[in-house]
């Protein structure tokens, strides 16, 4: 359950909704099927399913499945932008040839460019947390949602 906790952040438990709570849990499920050995690497998924439940509390604002609330909207997509920070120390190279990783080798040919696009991922989800409205906040959300499709489609090896 300690991915459940990182899920929550800063925004903590108590404001996990029922959604949020769900890919939470969803989460530890597929944790359980594959929780790396090397820390980094468990760290660096732990740290990426924490990015995707914000993501889908995110969604949820964005379609207005969640009641609109530009504080906690602020609060997550702050998280979001953490945890792409601190992505940027869990690419040690010396955790290229784990093989509980998905990471392509493309990610280490290429680190200076798998770094950017995480500053890139942290400058969208701060600047989408400044949404004044849902329309607004849905239309920054596609953009933020294509970096993580476009670094994935190089550097994450298909899901099998
Ligand atoms: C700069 C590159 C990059 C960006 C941006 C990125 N990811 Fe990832 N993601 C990866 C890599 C690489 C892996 C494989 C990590 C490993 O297994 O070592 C991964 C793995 C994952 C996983 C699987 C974790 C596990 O349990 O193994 C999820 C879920 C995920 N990413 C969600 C997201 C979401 C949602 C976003 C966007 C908000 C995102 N990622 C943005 C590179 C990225």
């Amino acid at each position: 359950m300690v991915v459940s906790d990182k899920a929550g952040g800063s925004l903590g438990r108590r404001r996990l909704n029922a959604l949020g709570l769900t890919v939470a849990l969803v989460a530890c499920a597929s944790a359980w099927s594959g929780q790396a050995a090397n820390p980094t690497v468990s760290s660096r998924q732990a740290t990426m399913k924490a990015i995707a439940g914000q993501m889908k509390q995110a969604s949820g604002f964005a379609t207005g499945q969640t009641a609109w609330d530009p504080v906690k909207v602020k609060a997550l997509m702050t998280a979001v932008a953490a945890n792409a920070k601190k992505s940027k120390d869990l690419f040690p190279a010396k955790s290229a040839s784990d093989p509980d990783s998905s990471a392509t080798p493309a990610t280490w040919e290429h680190r200076a460019d798998v770094l950017k696009r995480f500053d890139e991922l942290a400058k969208l989800s701060l600047a989408a947390g400044g949404a004044k409205t849902q329309q607004d906040f849905r239309a920054q959300l596609t953009p933020l949602g294509g970096t993580c499709k476009g670094c994935h489609d190089t550097y994450r090896k298909k899901p099998a």
